[in-house]
């Protein structure tokens, strides 16, 4: 498969100052690679403020990176202006957390649907109108519902709109930030199962933002493990979540799986990761590692691979066998 977006050394600091003097640099992403294959969904896992959504927003040039490159289909989209990324936008599509505040509460599903069919595509009048109620159809919701106002629907039901908003330019990529977290439980695994269904019957491609390696699990190819600005493992979701690596990733397993015969120990995860601001040298996971040997500490863990795709940024994790089966 070829790659839909391609980041390298993709770098964003934030300066931290006290009144006039900057006094170091929170480091929400560190240097990550991350390849997005066209037709997949890849899932980006992490406790919150690892920098999944600095992440989101530096492929979509939304924040400027402090170092590193973006390629979208192929051309580096790092250097280019507004005036430049305007035709790709449309192509890039972001799905928030939050649907209840995603949606003017003023505005009718119809108008909230239409407005980038309206700004972007130039369209009105039958053909808006037609093109709205397809769209509509498309992420299940009823077409009596055009004239209601979002406080007239459930939470799915507000998030099948922010879908269909984004679906209406027919993007090729889409990002989306922790979808279903502010939607009830039961509601959760519906929308999961209706975004895997909408990738396949329109051949999306998604990167899938998300804590829970649950609910990456039900949508995604791919899977890449995000830690304190750095990738700490990336692979396929099947062989990750049968041979989980990183013991970052198995805490993070351990706390949604019931473990596995036959798998590495599990690995608890205690109290809650340092700050950006204050990192240690060496493997960043070392101080919350149960597993943490004196050579963790000084040598900086690169993203070896462990068998073909499947890359993990452990020591230990390199010495361990190979194989799932040996596991
Ligand atoms: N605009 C900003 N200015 C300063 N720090 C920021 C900004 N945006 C995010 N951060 C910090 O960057 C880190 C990563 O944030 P974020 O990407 O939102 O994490 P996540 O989405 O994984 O919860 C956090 O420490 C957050 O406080
Ligand atoms: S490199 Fe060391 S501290 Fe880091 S995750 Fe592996 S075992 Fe733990
Ligand atoms: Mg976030």
């Amino acid at each position: 498969m070829t790659a839909l977006v391609e980041a390298v050394g993709l770098t964003k600091h934030y300066a931290v100052r006290h009144g006039w003097r900057r006094h170091g640099a929170l480091r929400a992403v560190d240097g990550i690679d991350l390849t997005v294959p066209e037709g997949a969904a890849v899932g980006l896992v992490g406790e919150s403020g690892c920098g999944k959504s600095t992440v989101a927003r530096l492929l979509l040039r939304l924040v400027e990176p402090t170092a590193g490159t973006v390629r979208f289909a192929g051309r580096d989209i790092t250097g280019l202006d507004e005036l430049g990324l305007r035709p790709l936008r449309r192509e890039m599509q972001l799905i928030f957390q939050n649907p209840h505040a995603a949606l003017n509460p003023r505005r009718t599903l119809f108008a909230s649907i239409a407005e980038p069919l309206v700004i972007q595509a130039g369209l009105g009048g039958a053909a808006l109108r037609a093109r709205v109620e397809h769209l509509m159809d498309d992420v299940g919701l009823p077409a009596q519902f055009l004239w209601r106002y979002p406080h007239e629907l459930s939470g799915g039901q507000k998030q099948r709109v922010c879908i269909a908003r984004a679906l209406a330019l027919e993007p090729r990529l889409v990002i989306l930030d922790e979808p279903t977290s502010a939607l009830d439980v039961s509601v959760q695994a519906q929308i999961l199962a209706f975004l895997a269904e909408l990738r396949a019957r329109r051949g999306l491609t998604y990167l899938l933002i998300s804590h829970n390696l649950a609910v990456v699990r039900q949508v995604c190819d791919e899977v890449a493990v995000m830690y304190l600005g750095r990738i700490v493992e990336h692979g396929p979701v099947a062989e990750v979540f049968a041979a989980p690596r990183h013991p970052y990733t198995r805490a993070l397993l351990a706390a949604v799986l019931p473990p596995r015969a036959g798998a590495l120990p599990t690995v608890a995860l205690a109290g809650d990761p340092p700050s950006a601001l204050e990192l240690s040298r060496g493997c960043r996971f070392a101080p919350r590692c149960p597993l943490a040997e004196p050579v963790c500490r000084p040598t900086d863990p690169a993203l070896d691979p462990v068998s073909h795709d499947h890359r993990v940024a452990c020591l230990l994790a390199r010495r361990a066998p190979a194989s799932p089966s040996t596991a």
